[in-house]
């Protein structure tokens, strides 16, 4: 006999109720009419992980994905950076070439970040942050996005003022930003050494005030730029 009718026989004699129907969609749809944004609880929660497009309580997943490439892509420069440092002269070339398109990539993402910024509403900070806290989070991003910006195209005018042009992993040429000038060159070296420290301190403080949040003030703001997380707080629940 074929286990899965034991198993219910063995239930109907022990006097157990028979499992209820499980709920249909229309029926969930039913329970659930008042919630504006999924056709019901149970899609919000598999949803909450997968929503394209921002909501005002959450980062959907395009957001997402565009500040974890880029944290990465930032990773892989300073490691090419400090890589290239004590190579030889010519494999030097090869690893900065690497360097220069990495940092062409992470212009194009941050130009595309912003773009989907502007057509997207912003996830409001939690109500519960103190005023100077919101100067805070505000300026830092602010100057995070900047420096996404800065870095690139002082790399970028450097490259063009020493006379070495910039490709993209040697599919296609940029323009020159700048023409040859020694002098050029040397000013763009310290500002591109000086603006890596700013991002590297400015990254630093970003990062451990998204820890603090959730390891001391117990809110949603980095779980809600987290993929595969439902956020506790807000209209999603
Ligand atoms: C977010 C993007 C970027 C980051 C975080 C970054 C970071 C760095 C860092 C930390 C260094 C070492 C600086 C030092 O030793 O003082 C460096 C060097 C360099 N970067 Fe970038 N960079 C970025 C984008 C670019 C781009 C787009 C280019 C050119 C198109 C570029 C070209 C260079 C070059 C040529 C050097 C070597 C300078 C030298 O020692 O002669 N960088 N970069
Ligand atoms: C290269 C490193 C990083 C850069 C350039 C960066 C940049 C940014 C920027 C510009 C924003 C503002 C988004 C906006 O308002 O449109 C942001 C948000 C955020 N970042 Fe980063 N980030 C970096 C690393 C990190 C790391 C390491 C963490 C976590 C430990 C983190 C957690 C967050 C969180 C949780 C938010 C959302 C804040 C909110 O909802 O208001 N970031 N990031």
């Amino acid at each position: 006999m074929r286990r899965g009718s034991l198993r219910r026989r063995h239930r109907r004699r022990r006097g157990k109720p028979r499992l209820q129907r499980a709920p249909s969609e229309q029926d969930r749809e039913q329970r659930y009419a008042g919630q504006p944004q999924f056709a019901t609880r149970s899609h919000a929660h598999k949803l909450g992980a997968m929503i394209i497009r921002n909501t005002p309580h959450r980062w959907g997943v395009i957001a997402q994905l565009l500040h974890w490439t880029i944290v990465v892509l930032v990773i892989v420069q300073f490691t090419l950076a400090a890589l290239a440092e004590d190579l030889p002269p010519l494999k030097k070339l090869g690893m900065l070439a690497r360097h220069k398109s990495v940092g062409i990539t992470i212009l194009a993402l941050a130009i595309l970040r912003l773009a989907w910024r502007w057509l997207n509403p912003t996830p409001a900070l939690p109500e519960t942050l103190k005023p100077y806290q919101r100067v805070l989070a505000r300026w830092t991003h602010a100057l995070l996005y900047l420096l996404l910006f800065a870095q690139p195209l002082s790399g970028w005018m450097m490259s063009s003022a020493r006379g070495f042009p910039v490709s993209w992993f040697g599919f296609f040429q940029l323009p020159d930003l700048v023409p040859k000038n020694q002098a050029l060159y040397q000013a763009l070296l310290t500002t591109h050494g000086t603006l890596a420290l700013l991002l590297g301190a400015v990254v630093t403080l970003h990062a451990a005030a998204a820890l603090a949040h959730h390891f001391m003030f117990k809110d949603d703001v980095l779980r809600r730029m987290l993929p595969f997380t439902t956020p506790t707080q807000g209209t999603e629940r």
